[in-house]
């Protein structure tokens, strides 16, 4: 079911008018669905537990970096989640939302000193280690801190995830991982340090995969490498296959989570049925864009038209450091005007005020609007707020929670007094 529809000509959320939202909070505004986070990540915890598992042999650990507001963090806690986290910032930011550390992963290729203190002070489920030298690390910080560190090694299984380049990962010519062949003598290397626990082994293999046969063959891949390390004496306790179901921006049609879960789950049953005479194993996940992608939307409000020859535009107060996607790659997101209108529609590129060519959220789009106007900018729930910054010294837009026919500021608008708050001017 849509959680975004129109009722009376005015798009909604829920049973929220997004001309209420703009009217109160002002623009633009991040605007969540409560309804639709909750129906994403149940996806998830469902095809889990149809298949018949708990949370010691499968758990899901929600990517924060997809998007990181604490009531997001904080909704999915209490739906049972945990989480995949990438620095120290988004670890603080768990605990802030309530989560329990015990249910974090670390990834990430360059955690500092720092970072891993912090990560053993509040005892995270596994730090996902991605080369030698990180080994060496953690295991003399865990020394240091009288500790042993849990890990798991981030394998480059090398497939194909046919996706963007830029957000495909398992390639070996990314910066990610371990390399296939070398993750044996890693893992000896992890086994023989004495303040690390070898217990799992993970991969990610990119992002907005709309077919799920890529992520099957990392799986048996991981699985050929957690048989050879079982051999060797070196038991591993979860296999971690990471996140990258994709979501529909422009008519794509991903795998349904729960069909890709349920063959996921087929074949780990094969193999410890065939290998380990059913011993079970537990599975992580790391989801971001598939729970959070669709659950939200950009209003933002159009300044001015300006039609021309060649081109028209609508010149919108959001801009790319809004929304970067469609600056940094291209990224289509859905354009609709919140009020429909009779009259005939015309063609615009819809462009921010930021001084950059590059400032664009959507060409070419059919729209029937005028000056005033509100658009909602689709499909912008991850990799969105996350990703905004204050290029222009632009502050960041407000984000709200809409939860039936409740609405919740959920981050303030940013007031340019606190963009420049931090800075000194010289004695
Ligand atoms: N785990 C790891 C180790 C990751 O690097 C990522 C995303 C995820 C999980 C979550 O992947 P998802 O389920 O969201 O596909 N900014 C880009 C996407 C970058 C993805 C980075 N890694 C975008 O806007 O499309």
């Amino acid at each position: 079911m849509s959680h975004f529809s129109y009722q009376n000509g005015v798009l909604h959320v829920e049973n929220t008018s997004l001309t209420d939202i703009a009217k109160e909070f002002g623009s633009p505004t991040y605007v969540y669905s409560k309804a639709a986070l909750t129906e994403n990540f149940s996806a998830y915890a469902n095809a889990c537990k149809a298949n018949g598992r708990d949370a010691t042999t499968a758990l899901v650990c929600y990517s924060v970096k997809s998007n990181s507001n604490l009531a997001v963090l904080n909704l999915l806690c209490r739906l049972g989640s945990g989480f995949d986290i990438v620095s120290g910032g988004e670890l603080l930011r768990v605990i802030a939302a309530g989560g329990d550390p015990r249910k974090v992963i670390f990834s990430g290729v360059g955690k500092t000193h720092e970072e891993m203190r912090l990560a053993l002070s509040h005892d995270i489920l596994c730090f996902n280690v991605e080369s030698t030298a990180e080994l060496e690390r953690l295991n003399q910080v865990a020394g240091d801190m009288g500790k042993q560190a849990p890990i798991s090694l981030r394998v480059n299984p090398n497939v194909d995830a046919k996706t963007h380049p830029y957000i495909s990962t398992g390639l070996k010519e990314n910066k990610f991982g371990i390399a296939y062949d070398e993750a044996l003598a890693a893992y000896r290397k992890a086994a023989s340090l004495p303040h690390l626990r070898v217990v799992g082994i993970d991969c990610h293999i990119g992002s907005q995969l709309l077919d799920d046969a890529p992520l099957l063959e990392a799986f048996d891949r991981l699985t050929e490498l957690v048989d050879r390390l079982a051999q060797e004496g070196i038991e591993l306790h979860h296999v971690d296959i990471g996140g990258g179901i994709g979501i529909n921006y422009n008519g794509d049609q991903p795998v349904a989570v729960g069909d890709y879960l349920a063959r996921l789950f087929a074949k780990v049953d094969q193999w410890r049925l065939d290998q380990y005479k059913g011993a079970p194993i537990q599975l992580l996940f790391e989801p971001g864009r598939s729970i959070v992608g669709n659950a939200g939307v950009l209003v933002t409000e159009v300044e001015y038209l300006k039609h021309g020859d060649a081109k028209n535009f609508a010149i919108v107060n959001a801009a790319m450091n809004d929304l970067m996607r469609p600056a940094m790659y291209e990224a289509w997101h859905g354009v609709q005007a919140v009020q429909q209108r009779a009259t005939a529609a015309q063609t615009y590129d819809v462009v921010g005020p930021v001084c950059e060519s590059g400032d664009w959220l959507a060409r070419d789009r059919a729209l029937a609007i005028e000056q005033g106007d509100l658009l909602a900018i689709m499909s912008a729930g991850a990799y969105g707020m996350t990703m905004s910054s204050n290029y222009n010294t632009r502050g960041r837009a407000a984000e709200v929670m809409v939860d039936g026919d409740k609405v919740h500021l959920i981050r303030k608008r940013e007031a340019a007094s606190d963009l420049f708050a931090l800075e000194s001017t010289l004695p």
